[in-house]
């Protein structure tokens, strides 16, 4: 006689179902998007179905995101060539696209929660997410123009400001900048464990902040001295402890599937709700191998996402969000 026989709760649809341990719903999503300075939305080549949007349809892509339950979105701006300069200036100029559609979208969806990109990369004109001093890029004198910016955009309305750039000190310099100002309840989610990772290169693309080759320009040619290396568990637990002692409301690791253990050991280790950023290459690899016919679409982003909360995260960026949520109300 077999006494065990682990395939007894797996013979039937419904035994399968009330046996599942991680299942998803619309409040485990936070929905990534992107604005810019144009008349009719954009398509991006690497992100398919994914659109730099207009003020006009972003606002639209809310409103049918919010059908489907989707509370939170993360607003990335794609920051016109002529605005960009060396001293991001544009990042915390409150007429600024960025800080207009946080005023927009707050004003036609005052429940809806914004979460604002705290970086200079879409604003450099080198598109590195730190001020450049003699090849190198500078600490604090970037944690200065990241409060500022914190802080034009809580005075815009965001609910959660999203420190995205990995400089030393930057929670804590920016909770004290917005509880000086009087925002005490502006939340931050931090970009925890951020690696340096091939998985951008879409989102970059999406910004138009792939900066050509620079070889010989004296600016660093990735991001390696600031975001981690994709070899260390450890170094995530400390950069997880000093975040939650500066004064982090969230944690996130980025990117996520490859990184499950990472966002395990967050679990394990974090006393603040984790998140975990499934990125735009995270996204394109599985539709580009869904449009050769290799793997199904539906089925890949099914078993990605559920891949990300089995592995312990409580909130998931990920630009399926509306399209996994469709495909489960339809
Ligand atoms: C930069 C930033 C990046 C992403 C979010 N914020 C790219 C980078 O670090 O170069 C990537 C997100 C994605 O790939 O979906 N502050």
């Amino acid at each position: 006689m077999l006494i065990h026989r682990p395939r007894r709760l797996r013979q039937s649809p419904f035994i399968r179902e009330i046996v599942t341990e991680h299942k998803l719903s619309a409040d485990d999503f936070i929905y990534p998007v992107f604005v810019k300075d144009t008349k009719a939305p954009e398509a991006i080549k690497s992100m398919p179905n994914i659109m730099r949007h207009s003020t006009h349809s972003l606002l639209k892509e809310i409103e049918e995101s919010l059908k489907l339950g989707i509370k939170a979105f993360a607003l990335f701006p794609v920051v016109d060539e002529g605005k960009k300069s060396s001293n991001a200036a544009e990042s915390y100029n409150p007429d600024s696209l960025n800080q207009k559609t946080i005023q927009l979208v707050k004003k036609n969806f005052p429940e809806v929660i914004i979460i604002g990109d705290i970086a200079l990369d879409p604003y450099t004109d080198h598109g590195h997410d730190g001020l450049i001093s003699d090849g190198k890029i500078l600490n604090d004198a970037t944690v200065e123009i990241l409060s500022k910016m914190a802080l034009a955009q809580a005075e815009a309305g965001v609910d959660i400001v999203a420190p995205s750039d990995m400089m030393d000190g930057r929670i804590k310099a920016i909770r004290s900048a917005l509880d000086n100002k009087g925002f005490q309840d502006t939340m931050i989610m931090a970009y925890t464990a951020k690696y340096a990772s091939c998985l951008y290169n879409p989102f970059r693309e999406a910004l138009d902040s792939l900066s050509d080759n620079k070889k010989n320009t004296g600016i660093p040619q990735d991001k390696k001295t600031y975001q981690m290396n994709y070899a260390n568990a450890k170094e995530a637990l400390r950069e997880l402890e000093l975040d939650i002692s500066e004064g982090a409301d969230i944690v996130m690791v980025k990117p996520a599937a490859w990184y499950g253990d990472i966002i395990k050991s967050f679990k394990e280790n974090s006393s603040v709700p984790i998140a975990a950023y499934q990125v735009s290459a995270e996204y394109s690899m599985i539709y580009a191998a869904s449009e050769q016919g290799w793997i199904d679409l539906d089925k890949a982003m099914h078993e990605s996402l559920t891949s990300i909360k089995r592995a312990g995260a409580d909130l998931i960026l990920s630009y399926f969000a509306k399209d996994f949520l469709r495909e489960k109300t339809s």
